[in-house]
């Protein structure tokens, strides 16, 4: 290395570290200004992609808080909504929309039914082709490179309305939510001893999509964890008589949970390496799964009926009419309507969750209380040093 760089890089670490000590000592951080978030993911954090891509979204659908179906599995916004709120960001547009859309403070590539790594065909739900990791990732690369050739060439101000600005990419938060899709095909198609020997295929397709942003210029990684996929209320409502030991002691589906623990555990341990291998990126590990198990256990005395009850949508002796359609069953028009006040409900239509559910989620997020450097989403690009994070373990 050049002398003088070396200089420069001696005097720059010292910097660093009088910043990490204040920064330790220090009873406050400065928040970080992300310009812009892109996340990836599932329909739990899918702003109306899957809507762009394949079907739209019916009623009711988004009527507590858009008034309209807005492309999301909710009756209003999800924790990701929350999370651009919390910065004063416009709620993220779908990558694949292609009308009304504003880029200028992010994307997002998070699209309903995807998984971490590509299924074949044999292993689709419903026969929807979904958008693995790897897909999102390089429809972000391409995101990237247009909007950045397009900004540049524009002559006037209103030609770069809607775009972010090429600078901004390296400063925005990274979002990711998924997981729980791989985990559910998992289920459809293989036997539990099975699917454990593919788990660390998947964590590494995760974090492959993840050093691929990197080298894009991520720094700034916010990695939520899998939920409790073994308490979702379509699963419950179908099991009667449950032979000993199926059930965890909350009443979820104990095989089910114990996977997604197993997973959580392989993906934070992958975090942790991708902290060594990636030294300039900032990364928070939430524990997704904790915060909703614990909104799910606490559900009556956080004012919220049981886990099992679905505001939208019936599921009676394995009937299903998913929210909002209509189907004739036992002779009898079934209209899957929505329930008389969503607030009250966790699960929105069985498988997601309400707004209100959400928005409990969020707040506990947001805050830092599930973060594994007990970071807050207002801090999530400071790096601590490796020998904290280890400690806080
Ligand atoms: C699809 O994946 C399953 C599970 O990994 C495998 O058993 C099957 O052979 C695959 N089918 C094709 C056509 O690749
Ligand atoms: C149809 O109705 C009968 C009589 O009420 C009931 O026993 C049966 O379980 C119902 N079938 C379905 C599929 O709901
Ligand atoms: C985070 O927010 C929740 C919900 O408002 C609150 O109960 C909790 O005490 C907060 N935790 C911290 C660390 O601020």
């Amino acid at each position: 290395m050049d002398k003088h760089i070396r200089n420069i890089s001696f005097v720059i670490s010292i910097l660093v570290s009088i910043l990490v000590m204040s920064v330790n000592g220090g009873t406050h951080r400065l928040s970080c200004n992300f310009p812009a978030i892109y996340n990836f993911g599932d329909s739990n954090s899918d702003t109306g992609g899957s809507s762009a891509a394949f079907w739209p979204a019916n009623d009711p659908k988004g009527e507590t808080f858009f008034h309209r179906p807005a492309g999301r599995g909710s009756d209003g916004r999800l924790i990701i909504d929350f999370m651009a709120e919390h910065f004063g960001l416009p709620l993220l547009s779908p990558y694949l929309d292609s009308l009304g859309t504003n880029f200028r403070h992010g994307a997002n590539f998070a699209i309903g039914g995807s998984t971490i790594r590509r299924l074949n065909e044999s292993m689709f739900l419903n026969g929807v082709p979904p958008f693995p990791t790897e897909i999102q990732v390089v429809q972000f690369r391409n995101f990237k490179e247009r909007s950045t050739r397009l900004y540049k060439q524009a002559k006037r101000k209103s030609e770069r309305r809607g775009l972010p600005r090429p600078d901004d990419f390296t400063k925005s938060l990274f979002t990711f939510d998924t997981g729980q899709n791989d985990l559910a095909a998992g289920f459809r198609t293989m036997t539990n001893d099975q699917f454990v020997k593919e788990i660390p295929d998947i964590i590494n397709k995760l974090a492959d999509g993840i050093s691929n942003l990197y080298n894009e210029g991520a720094r700034a990684f916010w990695i939520h964890n899998t939920g409790p996929i073994g308490c979702l209320a379509v699963t419950l409502r179908g099991i009667h008589d449950p032979l000993p030991g199926y059930l965890d002691r909350h009443g979820c589906v104990k095989f089910q949970n114990d996977m997604a623990i197993e997973f959580n555990k392989q993906l934070k341990k992958k975090v942790m390496e991708l902290r060594k291998k990636l030294p300039l990126a900032a990364f928070t590990y939430i524990d997704m799964f904790a915060a909703k198990y614990k909104l799910i256990t606490d559900a009556q005395k956080e004012g919220f009926l049981d886990k099992a009850e679905i505001c939208c949508g019936y599921h009676e002796n394995n009937n299903h009419v998913w929210c909002g359609n209509d189907a004739i069953i036992n002779g009898t028009k079934i209209h899957a309507g929505s329930c008389k006040d969503p607030s009250n409900y966790i699960s929105w239509d069985g498988v997601h969750y309400t707004e209100a559910a959400n928005h409990w989620i969020a707040d506990y997020i947001i805050n830092g209380s599930f973060s594994d450097t007990k970071l807050p989403l207002s801090q999530a690009c400071h790096r601590l040093p490796l020998q904290s994070q280890v400690e806080l373990h």
